[in-house]
């Protein structure tokens, strides 16, 4: 019998760019969805249109743009969510509706407590279906491929579950997909939902069946599997695994552990892993999320072994350590170390070899830092130059703030002092500050603060080594808060207090844009679904 063929729905530029901080520009999705088409998902969603300019424009141009992957588009189960996802798909050829409403009594006692949705649970229930039947049928007016999502399916009670997949299949919908929103299901539970659904949906075998897993206990991966083993002909994933809160199930290894485990799974993507590594790597730079280096497939040491054994072992047969080969995913085995002697021609050869872009205009500043960093750094290795032009981006995407100066003073017996010279881009002005804190990183974010003139929380600051020695790079990220909303910011750099300033600038500039995209009353509100409440029916 032939393998069954799964479909790969990444959700990286919706559901991955929902995790906090990871906001990409138009430019960065588009380019990130073109690479996701020569990495041969089958569907990328492409955004939520309804929630924010930014991602109506993404989602229209990607359809409009972007050859090869079906393109789909996110929308609650409202009248005007399915409009904008209809009109920002209108000039795409080959598009999808995927339109969702809660079905759990937890969600629904939350989201739909309103009495206009029903007095008791059973009115509240009976309002969901009427609402999935609508929606359904008013997006199939649109386009012949509409996707329904029972959101938090992983806690829904299965009888409940069975009669919403029964009406959004009567009203229409092509694929059916069960979320585990919020990461709660273990892989036994979580794939009886697919058997039962399968066996008790009266239409289930005509239409495709979909996982979408969050990772809050660490089993986003292992959840989709076991939904594929129970029938589960598509998977929704983001590369890197990045998402809501802890993320959602990583593209790389469910298609990694269905290739390595073809036998056991029977099941195979039409995906084409040698671009893996460098398709991580080109969302980690356009989201400032790291790659962690012993991330599996894509990490940096997914393939380096480093105790004598495995070494030794690996030496005279790959087989005995390795499960798959790095080329295979894209990683080069052989690190070629650049220098201050290699030149441009070297460095951005190998820059494209380990798939990241560097528009022309960033190339002269890119160069400019390689060779200081050749001047600090005996070897300079891929991680590093990631590094690089990741502080090369973040410099020059400073829309709101840039960080002109940074000094600060330290010692035993006095207060830390920092001195900063921030930068306001709106104004074309600068604001010199001196601060003290209580440790050198405070001083610097009181003056950055008092600089900025920004009133928000810290909510947590953390640092690490990207590398081994004195001389490692550094990275800081640090996460900002206000109302609710969090603006995450990374930077890397030898001098950790000025990763320290750096992230914290970034992070900044995040929450001025939020504020003010924030003004715009058309749409939802910030690009993050907040407000889930549908229209009653
Ligand atoms: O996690 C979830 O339930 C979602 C839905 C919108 C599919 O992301
Ligand atoms: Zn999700």
């Amino acid at each position: 019998m032939s393998d069954q063929r799964v479909q790969i729905f990444d959700t990286t530029l919706r559901d991955g760019e929902q995790a906090p901080g990871a906001s990409m520009t138009i430019s960065e999705k588009l380019r990130i969805a073109h690479q996701l088409a020569r990495l041969k998902v089958d569907i990328i969603e492409a955004g939520f249109p309804i929630s924010s300019p930014g991602q109506f424009e993404a989602v229209q141009r990607i359809a409009q743009e972007v050859d090869g992957p079906v393109v789909a588009a996110l929308a609650r189960t409202t009248d005007k969510d399915i409009d904008a996802a209809g009109e920002a798909l209108l000039t795409g050829s080959n598009t999808r509706i995927h339109t969702f409403v809660a079905t759990s009594d937890i969600h629904l006692a939350a989201k739909f407590g309103d009495d206009r949705y029903g007095r008791t649970m059973a009115e509240k229930r009976d309002n969901i279906l009427k609402m999935t039947d609508r929606s359904v049928r008013q997006a199939r007016a649109i386009t012949p491929n509409v996707e329904f999502s029972a959101e938090d399916a992983g806690r829904t009670e299965t009888d409940f579950l069975v009669q919403v997949i029964d009406v959004a299949i009567e009203a229409g919908a092509t694929t059916i997909n069960i979320p585990d929103t919020t990461g709660y299901c273990v892989p036994r539970e979580y794939s009886k939902l697919f058997t039962d659904v399968l066996s008790r949906c009266r239409r289930a075998h005509d239409i495709v069946l979909s996982t979408h897993c969050h990772d809050d206990l660490g089993l986003a991966v292992a959840n989709s599997l076991a939904a594929v083993l129970a029938g589960a002909r598509q998977i929704e994933c983001t590369i890197n695994g990045i998402g809501e809160r802890a993320g959602n199930a990583s593209l790389e290894e469910v298609v990694m552990a269905l290739n390595v485990r073809r036998q056991h799974f029977g099941a195979a993507t039409g995906i084409h892993t040698p671009l893996l590594t460098e398709t991580s790597r080109m969302v980690s730079i356009a989201t400032g999320f790291a790659v962690p280096p012993n991330k599996a497939i894509v990490g940096g040491n997914a393939f380096s072994h480093e105790a004598g054994i495995h070494q030794h072992g690996v030496l005279r047969s790959r087989e005995t350590y390795e499960i798959m080969r790095a080329e295979d995913v894209g990683q080069h085995a052989e690190s070629i170390r650049l220098g201050r002697h290699s030149g441009r021609h070297g460095l951005f050869s190998r820059l494209d070899k380990i798939g990241v872009f560097v528009p022309e205009e960033r190339k002269g500043e890119v160069y400019r830092q390689f060779v200081r960093l050749a001047d600090r750094k005996k070897e300079i290795f891929d991680e590093d130059l990631v590094n690089l032009v990741q502080e090369v981006k973040g410099r020059s995407s400073a829309d709101h703030y840039r960080l002109d100066h940074l000094h600060v003073a330290s010692g035993t017996g006095r207060l830390p002092r920092a001195e900063v010279l921030v930068h306001h881009v709106s104004t074309d002005s600068t604001t010199r500050v001196t601060a003290d804190g209580d440790g050198p990183v405070d001083a610097i974010y009181k003056a950055i603060d008092q600089a900025t003139g920004s009133h928000h929380d810290l909510i947590s600051y953390g640092i690490r080594s990207m590398g081994e020695g004195a001389d490692a790079v550094g990275e800081v990220t640090v996460l900002i808060g206000e109302n609710g909303a969090l603006f995450r910011g990374v930077a890397r750099n030898i001098d950790v207090l000025k990763a320290s300033a750096q992230a914290y600038v970034k992070a900044l500039n995040q929450l001025a844009a939020f504020r003010i995209g924030r003004l715009n009353t058309e749409f939802v509100s910030d690009g993050i679904m907040q407000s889930f409440e549908g229209d009653a029916v």
